[in-house]
């Protein structure tokens, strides 16, 4: 008809994203879902409560534009407390409906026409359509496997008078790694001359398996020039509440909340409350979240270990990353339909973050976010193969 003959796509290459198509075939083939990276057990329900709690008395209309004051000021001290920063809970932190409104914001707020930004590659699905809408340009640098380490001089090659942001990741989705204090000092001293932004997605940030995850709030300098993003979904086993947060200097901030003040103004008033609430009453509410993943992950990794699929290293994140060489010559995305298909447990492809896949890389993520029985028996069917 006529209105699609003109229709031009601002996004033609995305289609529906791997998640949504495998959790629907997973519901339809009846499989256990480990695509996905959602949670399947409840959050603290001292939570919930706040939140019933806070819809009931009365917290159910615009909030502040920039979050509520009460969860501005937790949130800072969660900061303070985690990493030694003190931010002002005024001018530098920014609620979010989700770390996703958050990375849309800073992309939209930061990248002008014709910028380039430079992301690692696997990378997080939002960040390339968010650049390619904002007119920017995505130039990428190959994370490699077993480690994924970033390649400190491909990324400096990289770097020119057009690079406006980097966009980086640790704990890393999808590949389970972490950065470590180098890789931090090495970002620093590739771009430290140049007049270059940093977007950083920290929303696994209290899910390491290490001896401590590094974050930019760490490297003073770094910070000046950042916009730190987390997530109260991952946290706090809330996705489905989609509050995050996103922290930066008082100028970023500003040019920051001039976007989100027009995508969503603001973010649901009872969570916020809520979520205030819970961090005052439970300032170290977080600290426990490696351990419990870490004993996630572990239950995971002993059920595979004497099966065909090769673990790769998981030092965060809830995802474990799993080699089928030696069970397949399907490409990922073919075997991930098999897999659901003929064994009943949903994965997701690895090369769906790619630009440019590795050759002949045959990699699966598994989210370990799940009940221990449910990890099992996922396990289970696994190993038979
Ligand atoms: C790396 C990464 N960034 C951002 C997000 C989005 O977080 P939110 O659900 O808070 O929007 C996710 C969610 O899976 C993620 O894995």
């Amino acid at each position: 008809m006529a209105i699609t003959s003109t229709l031009v796509s601002k996004l033609p290459s995305v289609g529906t994203t791997i998640f949504t198509k495998m959790s629907a075939l997973a519901v339809e083939k009846g499989a256990i879902n480990l695509s996905q990276g959602f949670p399947d057990f409840p959050p603290d329900v001292r939570l919930l409560e706040r939140a019933s709690q806070a819809i009931l008395t009365g917290n159910n209309q615009y909030a502040p534009m920039t979050g509520l004051p009460l969860l501005r000021e937790a949130i800072a001290s969660v900061i303070e407390r985690h990493y030694s920063r003190r931010v002002s809970a005024l001018d530098e932190i920014t609620v979010t409906s989700g770390a996703s409104e958050a990375i849309f914001d800073a992309i939209a707020a930061f990248v002008h026409q014709g910028d380039e930004v430079v992301l690692f590659d696997p990378a997080y699905d939002l960040y390339e359509p968010a650049v390619t809408l904002a007119g920017g340009i995505c130039r990428r640098v190959t994370l490699l496997a077993p480690d994924f380490r970033p390649d400190w001089q491909a990324f400096a090659e990289l770097l020119n008078d057009k690079t406006r942001l980097v966009l980086i990741n640790t704990p890393h989705n999808p590949t389970g790694s972490c950065w470590l204090a180098e890789d931090v000092d090495a970002l620093w001293q590739a771009i430290a001359s140049r007049d270059i932004y940093v977007l950083s997605d920290e929303v696994y940030e209290f899910i390491h398996f290490g001896e401590s995850a590094v974050s930019v709030h760490q490297h003073a300098e770094l910070a000046k020039r950042s916009l730190v993003v987390s997530s109260f979904g991952k946290s706090f086993h809330l996705t489905g509440w989609k509050v995050g947060y996103i922290v930066a200097p008082t100028a970023l901030t500003a040019e920051l909340r001039k976007v989100h003040q027009f995508v969503s103004f603001c973010t649901a008033t009872p969570l916020q409350q809520a979520l205030a609430e819970h961090l005052l009453a439970l300032p170290g509410a977080s600290a426990g979240l490696a351990a419990f993943y870490q004993q996630k992950r572990d239950v995971l990794r002993n059920a595979l270990v004497a099966s065909r699929f090769t673990l790769l290293p998981c030092e965060g994140t809830y995802f474990q990353l799993l080699d089928y060489s030696a069970i397949s010559d399907l490409d990922d995305v073919a075997f991930c339909e098999w897999l659901i298909d003929q064994v009943g447990v949903a994965a997701i492809p690895v090369s769906v973050f790619y630009q440019q896949p590795p050759k002949d890389q045959r990699l699966i993520r598994l989210c370990f976010a799940k009940e221990e029985r449910t990890l099992l028996e996922a396990a289970r069917r696994l190993a038979q193969l």
